[in-house]
């Protein structure tokens, strides 16, 4: 199969690296040379790095850079049999590329985006054949993180998810289907994780250490919430945060906090920046925690809630089915545990009773507990067991 792939920046030259590595002809459009050429080395590196580990042959390497075929020309796009796009996040950009490539590709090209908050609908919609529109969104990096979202836009044709599904399988990947809704699956369903943690730090219920403390030594996170956003960039964090709740029409529960905000403004982008939350001066001193451990299980109890809330309400309105929901918490940013799985075990009663605890003290919406949840504990039910 002949895959264009277009933008070859951070996700399009890790995408061109997994295709071409699953033997696929690759070609890789940037209208910048000089990002093509940067990223044309960055995968013969990664290439080479993956032998020298004993992961690929070198004749797999060899061959997986012989299939790729770097270009500044889209008019090389007439023999793809699939394009996916990873330009920059801008609908009118993505919009119009889409346009001039349906008079270059054959008509049953099949067309992708790889947008991250993005209505996959709207892409399409420029199309003169958006049935075969869809959006298949990795996780950065793209050659490690397994995870792939495919999104069907309402325009797609019966059947091309599932094909998709399987071509993405077929690279080695875990793909989950998600209904085109703002963050898809796990850019809403871990919005909790940082929105919650900055609640708590501003009421000053705790500092940044012992809540991330909580998260990482109470709850499993790999990293916690503030580390992690300090890691991810505000840049970034910031305006997904942002993105996400314009997108679900300003719903309370996804705003976004001045905190925050504050870093993004100010410039303080994380750890790439040398400040986030954090500093990361050479001589910085990292804040030591609060291992109290009734206070550590409040917090882990209050995220884990607000998380498990957002999965539930997210499976309820099906945007996910309760398997993919936990494979994409699981596997695009390394849960310890699938948010459903965990409900089951705290008890979804218990569960409920925190979020109604929060809203009765609040009278906020954004603790408004999901209608799946109060019915599961109604009727008994449990979402494994
Ligand atoms: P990037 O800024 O690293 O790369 C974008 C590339 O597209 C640049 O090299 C630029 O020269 C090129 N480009 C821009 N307009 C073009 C056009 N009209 N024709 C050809 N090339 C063009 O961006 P990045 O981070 O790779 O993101 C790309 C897409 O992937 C965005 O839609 C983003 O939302 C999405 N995404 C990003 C993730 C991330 O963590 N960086 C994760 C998942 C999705």
């Amino acid at each position: 199969m002949i895959i264009g792939i277009i933008g070859s920046g951070a996700m399009g030259a890790g995408i061109a690296q997994v295709v071409a590595t699953a033997g696929h002809t690759v070609r890789l459009l940037d209208q910048n040379a000089e990002a093509l050429q940067r990223a044309s080395q960055s995968i013969e590196t990664n290439l080479r790095k993956l032998t020298e580990k004993g992961k690929l042959t070198a004749a797999a390497a060899e061959a997986a850079l012989a299939r790729l075929h770097p270009t500044g020309a889209i008019q090389q796009f007439t023999d793809c049999e699939l394009v996916l796009e990873a330009v920059v996040e801008d609908l009118a950009v993505k919009q119009q590329l889409f346009r001039e490539l349906e008079s270059i590709v054959s008509a049953d090209c099949v067309l992708a985006s790889n947008t991250s908050s993005l209505s996959v609908t709207a892409i399409a919609a420029a199309c003169q054949h958006p049935e075969r529109f869809i959006g298949i969104h990795f996780f950065n990096p793209a050659p490690l993180m397994q995870l792939v979202e495919v999104i069907p836009a309402i325009q797609t044709k019966a059947g091309l998810a599932t094909e998709v599904r399987d071509l993405v399988a077929s690279w080695g990947k875990l793909p989950v289907l998600a209904k085109d809704t703002p963050g898809f699956i796990v850019n809403r369903v871990a919005r909790p994780f940082y929105g919650e943690a900055i609640r708590i730090l501003e009421e000053g219920l705790a500092d940044m250490a012992t809540i991330d403390w909580a998260l990482t030594e109470l709850g499993g996170f790999r990293m916690g919430p503030f580390t992690l956003m300090d890691f991810i960039g505000h840049d970034v964090n910031y305006r997904v945060t942002e993105s996400v709740f314009t997108a679900f029409f300003f719903d309370p529960r996804y705003k976004p906090s001045f905190t925050q905000k504050r870093l993004f403004e100010a410039g303080y982008y994380g750890r790439k920046a040398g400040r986030g939350f954090y500093s990361y001066a050479p001589d910085a001193v990292l804040p030591e925690p609060n291992r109290d451990a009734a206070l550590g299980y409040t917090i882990l109890h209050r995220v884990l809630a607000m998380l498990i809330n957002e999965a539930a309400d997210a499976l309820a309105l099906n945007v996910a089915s309760r398997d993919d929901l936990e494979l994409a918490m699981t596997k695009g940013v390394n849960y310890p545990k699938g948010l459903l799985a965990w409900a089951d075990e705290l008890g979804i009663a218990e569960v409920l009773d925190m979020l109604d605890n929060l809203y009765a003290e609040y009278h906020e919406d954004r603790y408004r507990a999901s209608a799946l949840l109060r019915r599961m504990v109604r009727e008994r039910q449990h979402f494994f067991i």
